[in-house]
């Protein structure tokens, strides 16, 4: 679906819709709804005097307009009390009642960034009705090849705006469309089967984004991996037939010699967790263990397109771990890129492995920051459930500049600590450090071995295990992949621009 920006007012919009938003405490209507209202005779305040609709979250109620509008139909969407507002629950609004104008088969559709309505600044909310809407529509159909006359799709959104708010919601809009792109790639990735998304095809998508100006694109193949010492990578790609390969897309939007932002992205394809193997049940939904990988390819290319004036690199160390006939094993102890030797105690902890080694490359690029993002641990879905980030790290500036971004995009995230103690749980009786220390704060000793191979940079780690990917439908999440992340770090990146 495309989003266009129109100077105009929603009453006067021809549309199959027009879309209003309306808070709990609208009983007495102002501003647009008004004006819709009284043109309308009273279509509005009388399904609301009824009772039929009281503007709870997400709440729809659709009002044919008898041709008293130029519209067809007012579609009511509910945003709750003023005092619980937030764009979260705006986004939530827009994807509900875009996916209920959907169902019925509606192709385009028209709504305002209201300021009487939205007590926020309008480029936010403009954003944020942007990324409910289409974010919320997503759909992964490529493989559906029965009935697929019935796909329903929504073609057009257009915003009006008034004359002096047109160009700041138009530049908005366009930006929102470039991030939720990226977002729709991220997704697409992650939900392609792993048959068809490989760590050759990750590549070549990698190379795809590398069209784009100032961006650039490298693949290390095995030999290189094996010429650098990359083995702990090695080691948990040793059971596969695919070869593994790993990614850096380099983009160059600041023209000084600014050191780069580097993000990591764990790039596992599959993980049946090796030798020391998952059980059958949701194994199938171990394809989505390179959601890390996918999201930092995604912003990327988001950053790209938006020309932030920053130097980023993104690393995709990408793999799968099988148990073949070559697999490493329980008990291995590989050279890590670092040259810091590790105790393999459980493949399945196989995450940090091929992190170890390319945190440990990232320091060739001497960055200002490290920001690494992986679906690392089930433990971090067991403590902080499947809608938060687990956040660790070593940099309270870099945290706080996270968290900030958190907050906006609504994908949350929340510390976890990474005291000293814990660091006692990772070393290993004959090697330097173990993989796995057992099941006592797994996703804090998962950090705490990658800060092994951190070295002293500013560092986050975000452990997306949790949201990345949801069996439920989520308000503009809609079932399978989130492409958690993108947003995320697409809004600290241009945090840092305003810096
Ligand atoms: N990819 C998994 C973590 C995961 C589990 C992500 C469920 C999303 C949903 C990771 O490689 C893994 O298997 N971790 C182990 C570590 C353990 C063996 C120390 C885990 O969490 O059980
Ligand atoms: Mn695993
Ligand atoms: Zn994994």
């Amino acid at each position: 679906m495309k989003i266009i920006v129109r100077k105009g007012k929603l009453a006067d919009t021809k549309s199959q819709a027009i879309i209003l938003p309306l808070f709990a405490e609208s009983r007495k209507l102002s501003g647009t709804a008004l004006e819709i209202d009284k043109i309308s005779e009273g279509l509005i305040s009388e399904i609301i005097k009824n009772g039929d609709f009281e503007a709870k979250p997400s709440q729809i109620s659709v009002i044919y307009t008898r041709g008293s509008l130029p519209a067809q139909r007012i579609a009511l969407v509910g945003l709750g009390k003023h005092k619980e507002f937030n764009l979260e629950k705006l986004r939530g609004a827009y994807a509900k009642v875009m996916q209920h104008l959907r169902n019925l088969n509606i192709k385009e559709a028209a709504t305002e960034i209201n300021s009487d309505l939205l007590p926020r600044k309008k480029d936010q909310v403009a954003q944020a009705v942007a990324e409910g809407s289409l974010l919320g529509l997503y759909q992964y159909t490529p493989y559906k090849t029965v009935g697929r006359e019935d796909l329903k799709e929504m073609e057009q959104l257009m915003i009006v705006a008034d004359e002096k708010d047109f160009s700041l919601i138009e530049s908005a809009i366009k930006k929102a469309q470039i991030i939720i792109q990226a977002v729709y790639f991220t997704r697409d990735l992650i939900s392609a089967p792993a048959n068809e998304m490989t760590p050759s095809i990750m590549a070549q998508k990698a190379q795809e984004i590398a069209h784009r100006e100032n961006v650039s694109c490298r693949v290390l193949d095995k030999a290189k991996m094996k010429e650098m010492g990359m083995n702990a990578l090695l080691a948990v790609a040793a059971g596969s037939n695919q070869e593994p390969k790993f990614i850096i897309l380099e983009y160059t939007g600041s023209r000084k010699k600014s050191l780069p932002i580097v993000l990591v992205g764990k790039g596992l394809t599959f993980d049946s967790g090796g030798i020391s193997i998952k059980p059958a049940e949701k194994m199938d939904e171990m394809k989505t263990d390179m959601s890390g990988g996918a999201a930092v390819m995604g912003v990327i290319m988001a950053a790209a397109d938006l020309q932030l004036p920053l130097n980023i690199v993104a690393l995709v160390p990408a793999t799968e771990n099988l148990p073949g006939g070559s697999a490493y094993k329980p008990g291995d102890i590989v050279k890590s890129y670092s040259g810091k030797t590790i105790e393999v105690l459980n493949t399945d902890a196989e995450g940090r492995l091929i992190l170890a080694d390319a945190l440990a490359y990232a320091a060739e690029f001497k960055p200002a920051a490290v920001v690494d993002v992986a679906t690392l641990t089930g433990a971090c879905i067991i403590a902080l459930g499947d809608d938060v980030i687990g956040m660790l790290g070593t940099d309270d500036k870099l945290k706080n500049e996270i968290n900030k971004a958190a907050q906006t995009t609504g994908e949350l995230v929340w510390e976890l600590p990474l005291w000293e103690n814990y660091h006692e749980l990772i070393k290993s009786d004959i090697a330097d450090y173990k993989n796995s220390s057992g099941r006592a704060a797994g996703t804090i000793t998962a950090a705490a071995f990658l800060s092994k191979f951190v070295g002293d940079l500013p560092w986050v780690h975000l452990d997306i295990a949790g949201p990345a990917w949801t069996t439920k439908d989520k308000p503009y999440v809609p079932k399978g992949a989130a492409g958690v992340a993108v947003r995320l770090l697409v809004e600290f990146l241009r945090n840092r621009v305003h810096k």
